[in-house]
């Protein structure tokens, strides 16, 4: 009889006996060791800040299922691969390299990130950009240039309208398209009789002004600027 170092299988398959097609028991547990030890390698390596950090401005192309989708940004087409859950925010700043478009708290609370829709003022943060095909997205970047600024840009500077600026690119893309919101004739909460279109009094301002936050506090000072920019 045929001596083994193998105990009886009593029933049980024996070792090397073919298991899933062409793995064997001991193949399969061998290469689920290495896939265990790959999988909990890469976490204490990262730790240890051995891997290498992926690029910062990773593209979307590299991302499975992105979508081709054209932007257009400042009367300029953009062809982009975006993943669908992509924002217009994280497309401008991440894809298009617009850093003038401020993300604050990334959940349509401060309006830092506001931009103009075809005219209109909306978050970018809230907007998810495979949805804006054909749309007219205008940022702080095309409202003026240097050497010619838009008249709320330079209210702003007239009227002290920031400290740090952080939320000064959303605050005057909010104004316009507040202006054009109130030169329709849309009312606010603060309106007193909306058969009418009131005037732009600084409570106002304030009220239409209220969807963008500023963190060093200069509403007197926005307010001025864009009272002064109505008035112009
Ligand atoms: S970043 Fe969009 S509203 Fe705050
Ligand atoms: S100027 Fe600093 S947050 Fe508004």
């Amino acid at each position: 009889m045929k001596k083994t170092c193998d105990p009886p299988s009593n029933g049980r398959p024996e070792k090397d006996a073919p298991l899933f097609g062409k793995f064997s028991r001991r193949s399969f547990l061998t290469q689920l060791g290495a896939a265990g030890l790959a999988a909990t390698a890469a976490p204490i390596a990262n730790a240890a800040g051995v891997a290498e950090a992926p690029p910062r401005a990773e593209t979307s192309q590299e991302v499975p299922g992105a979508v081709a989708v054209t932007l257009r940004v400042n009367g300029k087409d953009h062809q982009l691969m975006l993943e669908p859950r992509v924002t217009l925010l994280d497309a401008l700043r991440e894809n298009l390299q617009m850093f003038g478009t401020k993300k604050g708290c990334d959940h349509g609370q401060c309006g830092a990130c506001t931009v103009l829709l075809n005219g209109r003022r909306v978050n970018a943060c809230l907007c998810l950009a495979v949805m804006l095909e054909g749309d007219d997205i205008t940022t702080i970047e095309g409202l003026g240039a240097e050497n010619a600024l838009h008249p709320l840009q330079a209210a702003f500077i007239a009227h002290d309208g920031f400290q740090c600026g952080y939320c000064t690119s959303g605050q005057i893309c909010s104004a316009v398209g507040m202006l054009a919101e109130a030169g329709a004739g849309w009312p606010s909460l603060v309106t007193d009789d909306v058969a009418t279109s009131p005037p732009l009094t600084d409570r106002e301002i304030a009220e239409r002004m209220s969807g963008n936050l500023c963190r060093c506090a200069c509403y007197p000072h926005i307010v001025d600027a864009v009272e002064a920019a109505a008035r112009s």
